[in-house]
């Protein structure tokens, strides 16, 4: 079974990835591409954090609200700077700076999520519910929205994947530690 955290970390690293070949290429159809993964990866990456693992950490460990109320506004604009992407033509001047900036804003985005949330995660929970969080989120990842939807509510309900979220956040909240 995947643990949350892992899963959530490898969407990091395909995100990364994408962004270094992003970073290695200035032809504009190329780029175009690229972006175009950018968005669907970090779109169904958004949409899962905010429908499951953040309404799982909020009622798991309360502590970290801060931390993730925080996470939400970063989504936020992120889902905005992505919407306006989908159909800006790469050689618009508004292209490369508006992609630059989003990468910088994922980079830090992520930074504080490993770095300061998920280990607070990894103290505050144990394995088993940190799997059956895992499992949820990659059943939800195949039927998350790979557009953005900046208009949509940035947290449950108010989208469709929520549909067995409750039960699994129900369950993360009875088995923190302690
Ligand atoms: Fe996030
Ligand atoms: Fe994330």
């Amino acid at each position: 079974m995947t643990d949350a955290l892992v899963l959530l970390k490898q969407d990091h690293k395909t995100v990364e990835q994408l962004f270094k070949k992003y970073e290695k290429t200035t032809a504009p159809k190329e780029r175009r591409r690229i972006v175009d993964s950018i968005i669907k990866e970090l779109s169904v990456h958004a949409a899962i954090e905010e429908q499951l693992f953040y309404p799982a950490v909020r009622k798991a460990l309360p502590d970290l609200d801060g931390d993730v109320l925080e996470g939400i506004e970063e989504h936020h604009v992120l889902k905005w700077t992505l919407d306006e992407l989908l159909d800006l033509p790469p050689e618009d001047e508004r292209f490369h700076p508006k992609v630059t900036v989003l990468i910088e804003m994922v980079r830090h985005h992520v930074e504080e999520e490993e770095t300061e949330m998920f280990p607070q995660v990894r103290e505050g929970l144990s394995r088993k519910p940190l799997q059956e969080l895992g499992a949820a989120l990659e059943k939800a990842k195949s039927k998350a929205p790979t557009k953005p939807h900046p208009r949509s509510p940035d947290t449950p309900p108010g989208n469709r994947v929520a549909g067995p979220v409750a039960k699994v956040i129900e369950l993360v909240g009875d088995k923190v530690k302690g």
